[in-house]
């Protein structure tokens, strides 16, 4: 063969590897609405950037007539391109070879390039869209996808993890997604579980759909294994490049700074009336948070998972932070299980990578009853209480309402290492309501009155006494516990001034193997 023969020979290689399991199967993947993994990726990374690994890569399965069963890349395509000029890590499973069924060499391909990024400390996207285990290998297969769990593992806190799933992800293959840092579901044409409908039958005799059972809302609302729920894999796509643009490539970075357009100094009126007259009523946080927030942007985790508490990332003076608030417009924004761990999840991913957390405090406190109890709301909760009191990134607190007993402590409270904390006037920062309190204290007295109306005036007296001495923010402020009372249309300058105070902040924890997370 001369050298254009040869060169002729890449090309026609190349040209087989990007046809995957064939034309047939990619007009069938097509047909369900679905993009190949080579698009997938093209959508994701910046134009032309993509450089692939392992394109001649094919399996080496010699039973059940594979040997003449042949692809090349065998069934995932990997590599490394930018998202925004950044590198990024990519393998996008091809379901139109095998189903994008993982094979040992397969599992591989994905090692290789996990070990890469850890050495560059670039983020790896993991784009899954695979029948499982490649039955034909066996227990060569097992033991790659437990070749990959432990990459994930390892890479945990080191670099971000992300995982798209657009299609099938069942059996022990949900496990590698699971162990990343965010998960993104498409609507309508992804699902996981780790058994099926049908061994569900089977084992339980439950009858249940597949989109029931593990599809994108499913894990969306119900489970919250999923993070971000898209309409299609384009969006899919897009949120995970928007996601990138708040986190480091890695723990020893910090978070990018973009430049700020919006005034630091910005005022809003709106906020200084956001609170109503009647402590029971709701109003929706996020009005808070899209109001102090560089341009209003707000790029919500779990949105639709316990709604009670929000996370997510925006940006103050153009410097990514991670934001936590309890939602009054939703179980008035009562902590339970679900939020708990929602939110202690997120102040531990915010912490290992440098991204300050902003925390808006309107808690009521936990959420009674032998359900909560029964489930571990002693541990859940937790959890929260932990990650807030391990992290050592910066941390502002602004109290605008509630702030009641032990969920008082557990919102980034000043002595789990609070940086600056801040109350709005309208705070009640104390052990818990007038009402309760008024009942327990004043029990005996209230039930000695007979009449009816007296009893009452009685009650109101008393619970005025007690909102004037303790459901304010001045108690706590009296003590240090709050280091400053601001205006809340002020609010996003003082936050923006706190924060770059804290820029330089450095806070460690004793040296240990690692702490104990009741988990
Ligand atoms: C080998 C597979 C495969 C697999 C699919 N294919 N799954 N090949 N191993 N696991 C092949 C099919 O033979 C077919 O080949 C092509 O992929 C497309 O599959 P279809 O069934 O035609 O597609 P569709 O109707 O869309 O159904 C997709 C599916 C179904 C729901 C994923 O294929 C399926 O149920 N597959 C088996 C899933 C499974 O049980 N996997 C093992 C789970 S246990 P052709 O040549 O016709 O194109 C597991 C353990 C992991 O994963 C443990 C880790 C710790």
């Amino acid at each position: 063969m001369n050298s254009q023969q040869r060169i002729k020979e890449l090309i026609d290689l190349r040209a087989e590897a990007k046809l995957g399991g064939g034309e047939k199967r990619i007009d069938s993947q097509h047909a369900k609405g679905k993009y190949t993994a080579r698009e997938r990726i093209e959508i994701l990374l910046d134009e032309g950037s993509f450089e692939e690994f392992d394109m001649f890569v094919k399996h080496r399965c010699r039973e059940f007539g594979m040997e003449k069963q042949q692809y090349l890349s065998d069934g995932v395509v990997t590599g490394h391109g930018t998202i925004d000029g950044r590198v990024v890590y990519v393998f996008a499973q091809d379901f139109t070879v095998f189903g994008g069924s993982l094979s040992e060499t397969f599992a591989n391909k994905i090692c290789k390039l996990m070990d890469q990024a850890m050495k560059v400390g670039a983020p790896v996207i993991g784009i899954n869209d695979s029948g499982g285990a490649r039955i034909q290998e066996g227990v060569r297969s097992l033991a790659g996808y437990a070749e990959i769990f432990e990459r994930n593992i390892l890479a945990s806190g080191v670099i971000p993890q992300l995982s798209a799933i657009f299609g099938p992800c069942a059996g022990g293959a949900v496990y590698s997604p699971a162990l990343t840092d965010f998960i993104i579901m498409s609507e309508k044409s992804s699902y996981m579980f780790v058994t099926g409908p049908k061994v569900a039958k089977a084992v339980t005799g439950e009858d249940i759909s597949i989109e029931d059972l593990g599809g994108a809302q499913v894990h969306g609302t119900k489970s919250g294994v999923s993070h971000i729920i898209a309409k299609d894999e384009e969006e899919g796509l897009l949120l995970i490049r928007k996601l990138l643009s708040y986190l480091p490539q890695n723990n020893l970075e910090d978070p990018p700074i973009i430049e700020c357009k919006d005034p630091i100094d910005r005022m809003d009126d709106a906020l200084n009336e956001i609170i109503p007259e009647n402590a029971n009523k709701p109003y929706d946080i996020k009005d808070v948070i899209y109001s102090v927030v560089d341009i209003n942007e707000f790029f919500e985790i779990h949105r639709n998972y316990a709604k009670n508490i929000v996370i997510g990332f925006a940006r103050f003076n153009g410097m990514p932070v991670g934001i936590v608030a309890n939602q009054p417009e939703y179980l008035a924004g009562v902590l339970d299980i679900k939020a708990s761990r929602k939110a202690a999840r997120f102040v531990r991913f915010c912490d290992a990578f440098n991204i300050p957390v902003v925390t808006f405090v309107d808690v009521p406190g936990f959420l009674p009853g032998s359900h909560q109890e029964y489930e571990g709301i002693i541990i859940h909760g937790a959890k929260l209480l932990f990650a807030y009191g391990e992290a050592t990134v910066p941390k502002v607190t602004v109290t605008l309402r509630k702030s009641y007993g032990g969920a008082h402590d557990v919102m980034s409270s000043k002595q789990l290492r609070g940086d600056i904390n801040y109350a709005w006037p309208t705070a009640e920062i104390a052990v818990m309501g007038a009402k309760g309190a008024i009942e327990i204290l004043e029990g005996r007295n209230i039930s000695k009155i007979e009449q009816d109306e007296e009893k009452a005036k009685y009650i109101a007296e008393k619970e005025d006494e007690y909102t004037n001495k303790f459901a304010n923010p001045y108690e706590a402020a009296r003590y240090g516990y709050i280091d400053d009372v601001i205006e809340p249309r002020n609010t996003r300058f003082r936050i923006i001034r706190a924060l770059q105070t804290l820029a330089t902040k450095k806070d460690s924890n004793p040296p240990k193997k690692h702490s104990n997370i009741p988990l």
